[in-house]
């Protein structure tokens, strides 16, 4: 018996290998023979690894809820009467471009409902259409998904990895696995809830000492879309298993903070990190009795079940903001136990909105602390936004975290 499933074991690896070989010959002969034509197309990958600039910043652009369908015809909701004649999902595009353009970031965050599932014929056409912008541009891109992204033609898996193969998407299905044997290495972890829990490292800027440490973590988590709790409607949560996995990397995180130990003086004691995921928590109510920047105009649609978020980040300590979406109207930045929790504010044309009250979108810039000669670990953190508006006007800016020693 054993040698049979052996001997046959090495039989299907001697055809995979094969087939293997087939493949990359037929991609060298084919892009040989095509040269300088694109019929045979792979994922064209951003510059890596993730890093700040040389002057010491990394730029953030959050999108918060675009609601694409299908393009021209996909007409805008809540604008004035007399915007609604030429609108639809082209000035979402037109806005996102314009962003870019001016703001000129280093990373796009997408936090979910990127597509509109019901007004979208075809997921992949939509997302290729919603997501167009940002693959023009070059930049690394990330998305996670709201709860109107699998209302079409593809399920949350499905969605999540056609994004994470899209050109320079740095988005993935879910984190590797990262288990005591290495056999496990660079699969995907299977035991955690949801499509679209990922840790994405940023690095220091180049020539500095820190060039090769990763020293800033974008977080990004599946809040899932809806459910029924002993038979009410509600949405969905971030789940025990995600949250276990968020502790797992924050207690890596701080074991490690840099690959040289010469320069771990230079950085702070945790390595801060920003959250993003769609669905605001249950907390978020309270901020109606807080001082907010930014405007608090609907109800928080949150889910009836609280799953512990605030005070596992509360806990970890890494998180020192965390960038929502889902409630178009809201565009607020509030303090829960010291952790800023701020909504993107919607941008898409085709999701509600209110008319006359412009689409928006956030903007955070990281920057780094000036050693004596060179750039050091985060030192600040700020956020603004944009409206779409005739000067593309920047209101409510603030510091979100200061990091700075004292004088
Ligand atoms: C939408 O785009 C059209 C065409 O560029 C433009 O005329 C119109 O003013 C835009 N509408 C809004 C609400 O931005
Ligand atoms: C970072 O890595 C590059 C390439 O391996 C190397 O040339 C450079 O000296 C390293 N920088 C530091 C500060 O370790």
């Amino acid at each position: 018996m054993e040698v049979e499933s052996s001997k046959s074991g090495n039989w299907k690896h001697s055809l995979v290998y094969l087939a293997f070989i087939t493949l990359i010959i037929h991609l060298i002969l084919h892009k040989h023979k095509l040269s300088g034509n694109d019929t045979v197309r792979v994922k064209r990958n951003p510059n890596l690894p993730i890093r700040f600039r040389y002057d010491g910043t990394f730029k953030i652009l959050q999108v918060a809820d675009m609601h694409y369908g299908n393009g021209i015809m996909s007409r805008c909701r809540d604008v004035l009467d007399e915007e609604f004649p030429y609108c639809s999902d082209l000035n979402t595009t037109h806005f996102l471009n314009t962003l870019i353009l001016s703001e000129n970031p280093d990373f796009i965050a997408f936090t979910g409902d990127n597509i509109f599932g019901p007004s979208t014929a075809d997921a992949a056409e939509s997302l290729l259409e919603a997501f167009g912008p940002a693959m023009e541009s070059g930049l690394p891109w990330a998305a996670i998904l709201g709860n109107h992204d699998q209302e079409s033609t593809m399920n949350r898996a499905e969605l999540m990895s056609f994004i994470s193969l899209m050109d320079y998407s740095v988005s993935q299905t879910n984190p590797s696995a990262e288990g005591p044997t290495s056999s496990l290495k660079g699969s995907m972890m299977t035991d955690i809830d949801g499509f679209g829990n990922y840790n994405l490292r940023v690095y220091g800027a180049p020539g500095s000492h820190l060039a090769n440490s990763s020293i800033f973590n974008l977080l990004f988590l599946d809040s899932g879309d809806r459910a029924v709790v002993q038979g009410v409607r509600t949405y969905g949560w971030i789940k025990e298993s995600q949250l276990r996995w968020v502790r797992g990397i924050s207690q890596r995180f701080q074991g490690q903070t840099s690959d040289t130990d010469q320069s771990a003086d230079a950085l702070p004691l945790t390595i801060p990190a920003l959250g993003f995921f769609h669905i605001p928590i249950p907390e978020i109510r309270q901020l109606y009795y807080k001082k907010i920047v930014g405007q608090f105009q609907e109800a928080v649609a949150c889910s009836s079940v609280n799953s512990g978020v605030l005070e596992t980040l509360v806990s970890i300590g890494d998180v020192k903001a965390v960038f929502m979406g889902h409630d178009h109207t809201n565009d607020f930045c509030g303090n829960l136990d010291g952790i800023w929790f701020c909504y993107g504010g919607g941008i898409g044309y085709h999701g509600y909105g209110k008319a006359g009250w412009p689409r928006r979108a956030r903007v955070i810039l990281a920057e780094l602390g000036k050693g004596d000669k060179a750039w050091m670990g985060v030192e600040r953190i700020k956020t603004w936004k944009r409206l779409d508006d005739e000067k593309l006007s920047k209101i409510d800016e603030q510091v979100l975290w200061d990091h700075r020693p004292s004088k």
